[in-house]
């Protein structure tokens, strides 16, 4: 049987699990797909670097172009990462007519809809399994298994370095900032690890998600951002005493036609299923309108999660090629985006303020949150034994996004807060 020949751009940690995938379960993979899987050329930055796996060297070039121009490849692996160059890499595969299979999320976030067009022209799959939480087949499940159920919901855990740093916080009450450190010691962490933890990496997974989940153009400029730089041992120790456990979670909402889409540190109910989600570990829950709660749980990075389902959007590729269908299960988003005003978007808060330790400051304050008809949960004060300011926590019940942002507002103009010093969304 004629073998499909493969070309592979980028031989890193995850290049190396897709060759050890293809080449270790070949007899399994040609038996679904029906002829042999090949590995025809590969691109890599440097050609003299020690590799872990023996390649034929005759397969290796360090010029891109040279696979994406050869006529016997007929499906292009990228997994070299990159924006604006792997983008035009990928169009020249794609108007060749050769199909995609990238790990690239914020390629796909950020031009998915225009490498998608072009797929649909030229009736060539792109399939992406790999870019959003690594070894956990969400992306699949969105576009499949919910393709009958209408996707109301969806909360991520879909970055695992702030998980990992979140839940060292949680379990040994360590500081944010030596975490942090041990985390790039350990190699969770990158050297400079804004995009982790400034939340960008989250919001672009949930940008792909929210776009899969509602059937909608979701882009990176819809989902609000915050990350997980300001959260401190303080905040976290007060979330596990009111029964939190805090979390960066992605939260894509819908109501009827309009939905919101954030990435933000969120004190989460300590007995939903992603609150005990530890570590470097990822988790996707999605609540569909008839089935109800799922929820997804697996590796969101590392070379063998994530080569898994890079080689099982090959197959899926390549059984398309045997059907002769390729591009036509794409997900082009068909419905019309409404985002949710900032009136319409509604969840609970949780409030620290260092206040004056005198009479009549609680009733001031509470006085603010009623003016803008913001519903209170609970509220406690306790004394601080490193300063003269009493700490006031609030949880409000759900308000709206406006009327928290009016709340914020005038609670900084009020003289007898000294500080606010935290604030976040609540769940469950
Ligand atoms: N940097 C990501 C994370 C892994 O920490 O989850 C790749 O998406």
């Amino acid at each position: 049987m004629k073998p499909v020949k493969v070309g592979l751009l980028g031989l890193g940690t995850v290049g190396t699990g897709v060759v050890r995938i293809v080449e270790g379960n070949q007899e399994d993979l040609s038996s679904q797909v029906g002829s042999p899987i090949l590995i025809e050329r590969i691109a890599v930055k440097n050609t003299e670097k020690p590799r872990e796996i023996e390649v034929d060297p005759s397969k290796i070039t360090d010029d891109p172009w040279e696979v994406i121009r050869d006529p016997e490849i007929d499906v292009i692996v990228e997994v070299m990462g990159g924006i604006a160059g792997t983008k035009e890499y990928i169009l020249e595969a794609l108007e060749r007519g050769k199909h995609i299979v990238t790990a690239n999320k914020d390629l796909m976030a950020l031009h998915g809809s225009e490498i998608l067009a072009k797929a649909q022209e030229k009736q060539c799959d792109v399939f992406y399994e790999a870019s959003v939480a690594g070894g956990i087949p969400i992306i699949r499940t969105l576009i499949e298994g919910f393709s009958s159920d209408k996707i109301m919901k969806i909360m991520g855990i879909v970055n695992g370095t702030t998980n990992y740093i979140l839940s060292k916080m949680s379990q040994e009450g360590a500081s944010y900032l030596d975490v942090l450190k041990e985390a790039q010691e350990l190699g969770y962490a990158e050297s400079d690890p804004t995009s982790d933890v400034e939340g960008l990496d989250a919001a672009r997974k949930m940008a792909i998600l929210g776009t899969l989940g509602f059937r909608t153009n979701v882009e990176l400029s819809d989902v609000s951002v915050s990350g997980i730089s300001g959260v401190s041992k303080e905040d976290i120790a007060f979330a596990k005493r009111l029964g939190y456990e805090m979390k960066l979670l992605g939260i894509a909402e819908r109501q009827d036609e309009e939905f919101s889409i954030s990435v933000q540190p969120t004190m989460i109910r300590a007995s939903h299923p992603i609150a005990s989600v530890n570590g470097v570990y990822n988790a996707v829950y999605v609540y569909g309108q008839a089935v109800g709660e799922t929820m997804f749980y697996g590796a969101g990075a590392g070379a063998m999660p994530t080569a898994t389902s890079i080689v099982a959007d090959l197959v899926a590729v390549i059984k398309n090629l045997k059907l002769g269908v390729n591009g036509l299960k794409q997900i082009v988003p068909y419905k019309q985006k409404k985002l949710k005003s900032d009136e319409d978007i509604f969840y609970k808060n949780f409030l620290l303020l260092h206040v004056d330790d005198k009479a009549g400051v609680l009733a001031k304050i509470t006085q603010v949150f009623a003016e803008y008809d913001v519903s209170l949960d609970s509220v406690v004060q306790q004394a601080n034994t490193n300063n003269p300011d009493a700490e006031i926590i609030i949880v409000t019940h759900n308000a709206s996004k406006a009327s928290m942002n009016k709340v914020m507002r005038h609670l900084e103009q009020l003289n007898v807060i000294h500080r606010i010093k935290s604030h976040y969304r609540v769940e469950g």
